[in-house]
């Protein structure tokens, strides 16, 4: 069966004034599967989200979502998703209850229908006891569950989350990555963005890793390890002696380096491993140990993005 997208977007350009916040951006992501965008501050991710929601009109490029043009079918579009931006959108004057209520009714569910709506969201993401209380009092965990909450009000067939769980404590973050992993699940499909590599990494099954409005990298978290130059093996050699006879066995391997802990070589896959265990054993070396080191997707996001730090830098003056 050929793959069915959610979401398609194709050459989108969106400008302000000097910025260039979306450079030709394109993405997909098929049905009933999660999409991380990943990127440092100022890459575009919200700006991605908002062409995506039909908030922004992009200058140039195309983008459909649940087959709907974002801009010739804007209407369409705003009535299949869903989206949690990055700053909380509740009331603080309203109870939670009242914040999903006007929600359902802003969809038109009408009364009685929002009130069930209501209910069953609360239940589900655990807020029933905080129902009646104002949204104002709540914890920054509970906050991101109600407005997570009131995004699902519509049952919307695709949903954007704009950094769903920056702020968030491990514990809310654990229970907010189980929501999202339970709605796909149900069949939904999910893009979201995230500054965090180990939540792209735990969450989605495919990353589009953007910066400076561009995607620069895209596919499966193991792809993009592969990408970041693949895995290493390394051996603890312990002593001075031994890692001069491990380097003499090695010598002309690809990627040999030594430090004071021992040598690593470029590996190809657990075969790399096998390899240098039998030469080791065949030579009688003893060594304290060999292991193979998968890149992580920090390697990766560090060697695709240069540093981090500057480019934070660049977009807060951008921002200016
Ligand atoms: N309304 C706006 N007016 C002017 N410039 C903007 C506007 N919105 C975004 N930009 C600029 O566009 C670029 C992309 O911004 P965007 O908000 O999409 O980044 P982001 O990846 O979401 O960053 P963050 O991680 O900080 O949320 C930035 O340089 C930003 O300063
Ligand atoms: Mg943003």
């Amino acid at each position: 069966m050929p793959t069915r997208y959610a979401v398609e977007a194709e050459g989108l350009v969106k400008r302000f004034g000097e910025v260039t916040a979306l450079d030709g951006l394109g993405l997909t992501v098929p049905e009933g599967t999660i999409a991380g965008v990943l990127g440092p501050n100022g890459a575009g991710k919200t700006t991605t989200i908002d062409v995506l929601t039909t908030l922004l009109e992009p200058d140039a490029g195309h983008a459909r979502v649940a087959g709907r043009d974002v801009v010739a079918e804007a209407a369409e579009v705003r009535a299949v998703i869903g989206l949690t931006g990055q700053f909380v959108a509740l009331d603080d004057n309203l109870t939670a209850r009242e914040n999903l209520e006007l929600f359902g009714r802003l969809l038109k569910l009408g009364r009685r229908r929002s009130a069930e709506r209501a209910d069953e969201l609360l239940s589900r993401f655990d807020l029933t006891d905080a129902a009646d209380r104002r949204s104002g009092t709540f914890s920054g965990g509970m906050r991101r569950r109600l407005d997570l909450a009131a995004s699902l009000i519509g049952r919307p067939e695709v949903l954007f989350l704009d950094e769903p769980t920056t702020g968030l404590d491990p514990r809310s973050r654990a229970v907010l990555w189980d929501v999202v992993r339970e709605l796909r699940s149900d069949g939904m499909t999910i893009l979201l963005t995230t500054q965090y590599l180990d939540e792209a990494d735990a969450l989605a099954d495919r990353i589009v890793v953007i910066d400076h409005g561009r995607v620069i990298a895209d596919g499966t978290a193991d792809d993009l390890k592969d990408q970041a130059g693949g895995s290493v093996c390394r051996i603890a050699t312990g002593t001075d002696r031994i890692r001069a006879r491990v380097l003499e066995l090695l010598a002309g391997r690809p990627g040999l380096t030594a430090d004071a802990d021992g040598v690593a070589i470029a590996a190809t896959g657990a075969s790399t491993l096998i390899e240098v265990v039998r030469i080791l054993d065949g030579a009688n070396i003893p060594v304290e140990d060999v292991a193979l080191r998968r890149p992580t997707l920090d390697d990766v996001f560090f060697r695709l993005t240069g540093n981090p730090r500057e480019d934070q830098a660049t977009a807060e003056e951008a921002t200016r």
